[in-house]
């Protein structure tokens, strides 16, 4: 059985993969410093996957523990989630997220390299696309960014890019993800961010639970069909499944690429509450508030690299997002 290392696999997006791992017939072993997450992950996960995951509570950044888990394991590829996410916070805190985001790749990437582990999956992001290119965005267009947390992005593939040139041995995909909601179908798992949530998704949840009273709808003066941004969201299991397509790809592919993950159709945010809604079985409120500085109309992806080269097509929709993210909350509520 192959194993995979999944750095940053107790958080959100690693959890699911982990679990689509198992089920593809890899052996996940997952490093977290838990930054953003819990140790209790691991319970949920056991259930999932049939057996306990390997875990390493260490941070990328510490060397010898990187060198320890290569030694103890025969990795035979990387999946690379271990960063820190939370925009608006990178503005505040430039020096730690290019500080984790970036240190933290460069001491994964020398372990790597120590262990001849040359094969690596990195989560990227549409907020690489920046502020200028329309969608829909391919893979081919030029990438900037408006913040220090999608600049780390930005930079972090440029470094991967570099690592390959240099060394024809490597093999590196960027997965530039759009916008993953809901949760495993199960309801065992999903996301549980800390404080007050900066994403939609998650806002909603918390006006369904009945923890914030209102949504806050951030515009609806843009130039889209109701007015409200348009984003391109995407089932987090359909993610995780393009991971298992990427590891694939890895084997066939010569040194680096970037490929988009999306459904390549766009939901503006009251496509959202309404799906919610019909997921939760009742009306939830909302008030318009003004523009967050620095959104985009729209965002959403061309998805023909992916098909072509990963063989992958999302297939959940708006409304099994919204079933299954609400599963979760139910679960977690309980
Ligand atoms: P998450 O915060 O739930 O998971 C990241 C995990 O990495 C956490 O468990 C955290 O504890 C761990 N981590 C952070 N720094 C670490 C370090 N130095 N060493 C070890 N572990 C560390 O986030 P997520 O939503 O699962 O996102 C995973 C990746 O995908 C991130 O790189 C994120 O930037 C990227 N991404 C996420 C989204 C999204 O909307 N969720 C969109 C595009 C890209
Ligand atoms: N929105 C609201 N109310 C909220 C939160 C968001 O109306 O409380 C609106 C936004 O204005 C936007 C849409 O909902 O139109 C989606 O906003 P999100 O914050 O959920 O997602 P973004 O597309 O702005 O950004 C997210 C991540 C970024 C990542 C990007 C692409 O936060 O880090 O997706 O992957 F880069």
């Amino acid at each position: 059985m192959k194993k995979i290392l999944v750095a940053g696999g107790m958080g959100y997006i690693g959890s699911h993969t982990a679990v689509e791992l198992v089920s593809a017939g890899y052996e996940p072993i997952i490093v977290d410093n838990l930054s953003n997450s819990s140790e209790s992950m691991l319970e949920p996960l056991e259930k999932l996957c049939g057996m306990r995951p390997k875990f390493y509570k260490a941070d990328i950044r510490d060397r010898a523990a990187m060198d320890k888990v290569f030694a103890e394991n025969e990795i035979d590829a990387v999946i690379h989630f271990a960063g820190l996410k939370a925009v608006a916070e990178s503005v505040s805190m430039p020096i730690e997220y290019y500080e984790n985001n970036i240190n933290g790749t460069l001491v994964l990437c020398e372990a790597m390299r120590a262990a001849g582990c040359k094969k690596l999956v990195f989560s990227s992001s549409a907020t690489v696309y920046g502020p200028t290119n329309e969608p829909p965005y391919t893979e081919d267009m030029p990438t900037s960014a408006t913040n220090p947390y999608g600049w780390t992005k930005v930079m972090i593939e440029h470094i991967l890019e570099d690592i390959c040139t240099a060394d024809p041995e490597w093999k590196v995909l960027s997965l530039r993800y759009f916008n993953p909601i809901g949760a495993h179908e199960s309801g065992l798992i999903g996301e549980e961010p800390n404080g007050i949530p900066n994403n939609l998704f998650p806002y909603i949840a918390r006006v369904a639970s009945g923890k914030f009273d209102h949504l806050k709808v951030t515009g609806n003066d843009y130039p889209t069909p109701d007015g409200t941004g348009v984003r391109d969201y995407i089932h987090v299991v359909d993610l995780a499944t393009g991971h298992i397509a990427a590891l694939k790809r890895l084997d066939e592919q010569n040194g680096y690429d970037a490929i988009n993950l999306g459904t390549g159709k766009g939901s503006s945010v009251f496509d959202v509450l309404h799906a919610f809604e019909k997921a939760c079985g009742r009306e939830l409120p909302y008030k318009i508030y003004p523009r967050r500085p620095g959104d985009l109309a729209f965002s959403f992806a061309n998805v023909d690299k992916a098909k072509r080269l990963l063989g992958w097509t999302a297939k959940y929709d708006m409304d099994r997002m919204c079933a299954d993210g609400w599963r979760y909350i139910e679960h977690v509520s309980k």
